[in-house]
């Protein structure tokens, strides 16, 4: 009998485990209800009565070596162990995996185009860098014109003048060059102005210019492509109203106020207590540009609107800081993770 012990004992002591499966294995014949040591315990009964003493000792010490060496392959496997890296746990549960999400500012840019899309526009593009031409002088800026000095501008080369673009309206200028009416088409885009950062300014952001050339365009149909723009991009019950304004490039010139988003009109800081807020500008698109870029004022008529996406964000989800887009805090880019 004593063989059997000392077999079990070499085969409890000489046991390896790497991975789940062989630690049950393990729990199977060493320690649960029904093992080979168990087994010795029930043949306790046929042991002669001056034997059952050492026999029992003998069985308890073989019960305690099973437990210990149990637990110290669960602490090694669960350290890491020899070959478990090999072997990972399938049991155990997932971690949670982190998954990016789209920025506020690109859901906005996409759902804008896709309003647009659906009423026929297209999508164009224009370099950041630009020249005075497309930036300024097509657009009939004048000669002297406040917005060309250096105060707004990010110069980097004089005469001929290179700047970064100061508005997306460049584009309207380079899709008119380039294509002949009917021209639908939306531009987005960053654009950059020297102006010191804080909640509601910063020296880069986004614009989305709207431009729209066709025999007979009127006010009529810029005031309803707005509205229908608004309604799609806000809330059905959102409110539009224009603004009589001046942009060189537009004659008349309208600025668009919806109502607003965060009191919705009991009056509140982002509105002023007006129960209005801008959203961009928009207007008629002046006969010198039209001629600048080789089209007949006489044939054709269009209009135009440049929003900044950046502040139709900001009253799509409330958000009241504009340096938040850009400081890629993952607690406030978390709070988009449904976009
Ligand atoms: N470019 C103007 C700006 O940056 C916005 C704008 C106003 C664009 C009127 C237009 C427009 O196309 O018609 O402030």
């Amino acid at each position: 009998m004593s063989d059997r012990f000392k077999e079990i004992a070499e085969e409890i002591k000489v046991f390896k485990a790497s991975n789940a499966d062989e630690l049950e294995q393990f729990r199977l014949k060493f320690i649960s209800r029904k093992n080979v040591i168990g087994e010795l315990f029930t043949q306790m009964k046929d042991v002669p009565n001056e034997e059952k003493k050492v026999f029992g000792q003998s069985v308890n010490e073989l019960k305690n070596l099973a437990q210990e060496k149990f637990q110290s392959l669960i602490d090694s496997l669960s350290s890491g162990g020899t070959d478990s890296e090999d072997y990972p746990d399938l049991t155990l549960p997932p971690t949670e995996e982190d998954f990016g999400s789209i920025h506020p500012l690109t859901a906005t840019r996409q759902r804008f185009i896709q309003i647009f899309e659906r009423i026929g526009f297209n999508v164009s593009s224009g370099p950041e860098i630009e020249d005075d031409w497309h930036n300024f002088t097509a657009l009939n800026f004048p000669e002297n014109h406040p917005a060309r000095e250096m105060q707004d501008t990010f110069f980097i080369e004089k005469d001929p003048d290179i700047a970064l673009r100061t508005h997306t309206s460049s584009v309207q200028i380079r899709v008119m060059e380039n294509e002949k009416p009917p021209i639908r088409t939306l531009s987005p885009g960053r654009v950059f102005r020297n102006e010191a950062i804080s909640a509601r300014a910063h020296c880069v952001f986004h614009q989305m210019e709207g431009l729209y050339i066709d025999k007979n365009v009127s006010f009529a149909d810029l005031k309803q492509t707005l509205y229908h723009f608004v309604k799609e991009m806000f809330t059905k019950d959102t409110q539009i109203r224009f603004r009589p304004s001046y942009f060189p490039f537009t004659e008349p010139s309208a600025e668009i106020d919806i109502s607003c988003q965060i009191c919705h009109g009991d009056g509140c800081n982002i509105c002023k207590y007006t129960g209005w807020v801008e959203i961009g500008g928009s207007g008629m698109v002046d006969p010198n540009v039209l001629e600048n870029c080789g089209i007949d004022p006489n044939e054709y008529s269009g209009f135009a609107f440049g929003m900044g996406i950046e502040r139709i964000t900001m009253l799509r989800y409330g958000i009241k800081d504009l340096r938040l887009f850009t400081e890629n805090d993952v607690r406030f880019l978390k709070q988009f993770n449904s976009l």
